[in-house]
């Protein structure tokens, strides 16, 4: 009888990519039939690199009616912002008290991002998938639906949570991932080995869900190829491999579909097939979005609702969590 949990995050850094749209959320908005969903909307994560406050407040409210314009019923799941629910913190010093150094210091993205900015090396970087490890045992959560870079997080939140089990005796549900089998990871469109990210100094390589038609056009025209000139998917064609991911994501046909509907012909036809097809599908989001962050005083409605719920939950959870490590109740 009960559904099984699922929560995912998503960080209100920027606009998002068809990269966390393939990737994450709209896969997010198939599973609410299935699942009892919680979504949120991490502004504590992003605040770990520097953000201007204004730009924070733009961006949050942004994702959420992005969220919403790309199919998550605010009626079926649970959507929220990460810092009215300030549980999330909470439950993070205690599981900080069990993650060793020695786990953290291996995190591929902690490495890549201070490789980044140097200068901006502060602790919450550090310590952020401890934070994502207390958004997830929170509520109990069953299954996690995230791109592939996120799987270590994952790997460390299952193994706080069974840490913590094992000490203190049984409190959280040991969550385990849902990724995507292909369109796990869309690739930079100027440089298909490495991910499309918002963060990409190149405008070029990647394609904004409101990014306006001409823009998508031109991404797409300037995707880098190359020279063998077939329509083909595999690893020596790293930028078709990747255009073709786009094209089965957003229309729905197989990979062999698209294969065979352009044998014997160039990259043109192809690309600019894509175009519309891409094209095609923002268009209603984008508009449902213009439509929804127009009404502030609606979103204002959905996201406090979405917090009362979440908080429900955390509340008792966290209340468990002091007990066992042996805080005074209030
Ligand atoms: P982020 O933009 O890093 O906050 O990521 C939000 C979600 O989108 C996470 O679940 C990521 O794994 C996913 N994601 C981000 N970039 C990509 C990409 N290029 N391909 C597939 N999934 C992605
Ligand atoms: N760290 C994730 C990212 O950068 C966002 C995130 C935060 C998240 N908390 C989460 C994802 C909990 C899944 C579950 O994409």
């Amino acid at each position: 009888m009960d559904k099984k949990i699922v929560f995912s995050g998503v960080q209100p850094s920027g606009a998002l990519t068809i990269g966390n749209y393939i990737g994450a959320i709209k896969r997010w908005a198939t599973l609410q039939d299935e699942y009892n969903c919680y979504y949120c909307v991490v502004d504590q994560h992003a605040i770990t690199v520097p953000q201007k406050a204004k730009d924070l407040r733009k961006n949050t409210l942004d994702i959420l009616a992005l969220l919403m314009a790309c199919g998550i019923d605010h009626e079926k799941s649970t959507l929220f912002i990460q810092s009215h629910v300030p549980e999330h913190s909470e439950l993070a010093w205690v599981l900080n008290t069990i993650t060793y150094m020695g786990q953290l210091n291996r995190m591929t993205q902690f490495k890549d991002k201070s490789k980044r900015s140097e200068e901006n090396l502060n602790s919450a970087l550090f310590t952020y998938p401890v934070l994502m490890a207390a958004d997830i045992l929170l509520y109990k959560t069953n299954l996690v639906p995230v791109g592939e870079d996120q799987k270590q997080h994952l790997e460390l939140a299952r193994d706080l949570a069974e840490r913590f089990n094992n000490r203190y005796s049984d409190t959280f549900m040991v969550p385990e991932p849902l990724i995507g089998e292909f369109g796990a990871r869309i690739m930079s469109l100027q440089d298909p080995n490495s991910k499309m990210s918002k963060s990409d100094s190149d405008e070029n390589g990647y394609i904004l869900l409101l990014d306006d038609k001409n823009t998508i056009r031109r991404k797409i025209k300037r995707a880098v190829t190359d020279s063998i000139g077939e329509v083909s998917y595999n690893d020596d064609q790293p930028g078709i491999k990747n255009l073709l991911n786009i094209y089965s994501s957003f229309s729905g046909e197989t990979i062999e579909t698209i294969v065979e509907k352009y044998e014997g012909r160039g990259y043109g036809d192809f690309k600019k097939d894509l175009e519309e097809i891409v094209v095609d599908g923002l268009s209603p989001i984008q508009e449902k979005f213009n439509a929804l962050r127009s009404d502030k005083a609606y979103l204002e409605e959905i996201y406090r609702k979405g917090s009362e719920k979440a908080s429900d939950e955390a509340r008792k959870m966290l209340r468990k969590v002091y007990k066992k490590v042996g805080f005074i109740p209030r």
